[in-house]
This record gives structure tokens, sequence and C-alpha cells, in this order.
């Protein structure tokens, strides 16, 4: 499958046309970015590690009856998927105290969150990607109330199957943000998943591995992705 028209540019990736209309290729760039695009810096390896780190988590994720857009890892940092109408709307998972949810109730980082808890967002840079909820996702077309069931669904049977996944590395996965599209009527995951779009520290010392690393400026933030992939077992090379 050939690389056709530049369809998109995002802040990591590039999505390209195939000459299947069913079917993208999303190029992993080294870029990563903060601030909702506004930092942006090149980290060597990035995108061959993600590309890696997520053709391992999507094959874990469809080994556990979870449907994703990945079709098949294509190159180092190249991967074929289905090519979803999205849902503009990004859901996120917490089973412990970070980020946002920190700053807004002024809660400690690292409180248990139990049961998990399970939060949207709208998908919008200029705006800051605010915070809604399910009536506002239905009142304004960006979802059907179905839709949303099961996206709550699948967030949580992500969840399960990787909590045990990382626990089993000696790993907190401590939240996670995914997004989903429809392909022929039914709800697919439709992201990657890698330490860029979820929190992950160590067990015992809390470490950070995930992207926090450079959103805080905490140094070695490629370092810490391999430390995660190695501890989980994705093959690197
Ligand atoms: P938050 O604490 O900033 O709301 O983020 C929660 C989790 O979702 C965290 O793992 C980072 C991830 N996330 C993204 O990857 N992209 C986003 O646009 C948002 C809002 C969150």
């Amino acid at each position: 499958m050939q690389k056709q028209q530049l369809l998109y540019k995002g802040k990591a990736k590039s999505v390209y046309e195939t000459e299947d209309n069913d079917l993208l290729i999303l190029h992993f760039r080294d870029d990563t970015s903060a601030l909702d695009g506004k930092r942006i810096e090149q980290l060597a390896r990035k995108g061959v590690v993600n590309n890696r780190f997520n053709a391992f988590i999507m094959q874990k994720l469809a080994d556990a009856g979870i449907e994703t857009h990945f079709e098949k890892q294509l190159s180092d940092d190249e991967v074929l998927v289905k090519r979803l109408e999205m849902i503009p709307v990004e859901c996120v998972v917490r089973n412990f105290a970070a980020g946002s949810l920190v700053r807004r109730l002024g809660v400690e980082e690292g409180q248990a969150l139990t049961p998990p808890t399970y939060e949207l967002f709208y998908k919008d840079d200029a705006l800051g990607d605010p915070m809604v909820n399910e009536s506002l996702s239905i009142s304004l077309d960006w979802a059907n109330e179905a839709q949303l069931a099961r996206m709550k669904e699948l967030s949580y049977q992500v969840n399960d199957v990787l909590k045990a996944l990382f626990d089993a590395g000696d790993l907190i996965l401590v939240d996670f943000k995914l997004e989903f599209g429809v392909f022929h009527d039914r709800i697919v995951l439709g992201d990657e998943f890698s330490p860029d779009g979820c929190r992950i520290w160590d067990k015992v010392t809390k470490k950070k591995l995930d992207k926090d690393r450079f959103r805080q400026s905490l140094g070695d933030v490629i370092e810490g992705y391999e430390e995660v992939a190695k501890r989980i077992g994705v093959p690197l090379s």
C-alpha cells in the first residue's frame, strides 16, 4: 500500500490517503507538542518508538476483542489504518488524579479514583480542548446517545486490559485519552495509544515515564517511553 495525497498534518502524525478509500496511512513524526500545539520540539526516535508502541497495544486490544482502526504496521514509522468518520470528542479515563483534574479540583496528584472516572473534552486546540458532557455532545450533534454509550463502554474495557498490562511491568496507568470514529456504522477506536496520550508512572518510585516529562521539562522524554516499552514487552528493534 502506497502513500498518496496528504490529507491532514496533525501535531505528531501526518495522514495520507491510499488507493483504497477505506484505508489511510499514518506517519508518526518526531514532533512533540504541548500547550495545544503552541510548543513544538523534535525528539529523536519518537516516531519509531510510538509507532511500535502503538502497534503492540493495538494488538493487545484486538486480542481482547476491542475493535480498533489498526490494520498493519507498514514500516518503522508508518501504519495502515481504517478510515473512520471521527467524533470530535476526546474520552479520558483516570485511575489516579493528575494533570487538568488536579488543576481543576485542587485534589492531590496521585489520589486514587475509585471507581475510575470518565470525562469528555471537545477536540479543539483553539479553544484549549474544553471539558464537555454527553448532553452537549448530543445537542451539538457530535454523536448520538448510543454512540456515546459505546464510547464509554469501550474506554472502560481498554482501561481494564491496559491497567493489567502495565501493572505486570510494575507500572501504573494513571490516565489516558482515546478518540473514536464511525466505520460502517460501528464505533471503532480511532486513536494511537502511546506515552503521548496517557500517563504512566513507575509503581514504586512514581517516576513519570510519559509525555509529562516533556510538558514539565523533566528531560529524558524518549528514554522514559523506551523504559515503558521494555517493561511491557514492546519489540523496539
Ligand atoms: P489532562 O489531565 O490534561 O486532562 O489529560 C488527561 C489524559 O489525556 C492525559 O493522559 C493526557 C491525555 N490527553 C491527550 O493526550 N490529549 C488531549 O488533548 C487531552 C485533553 C488529554
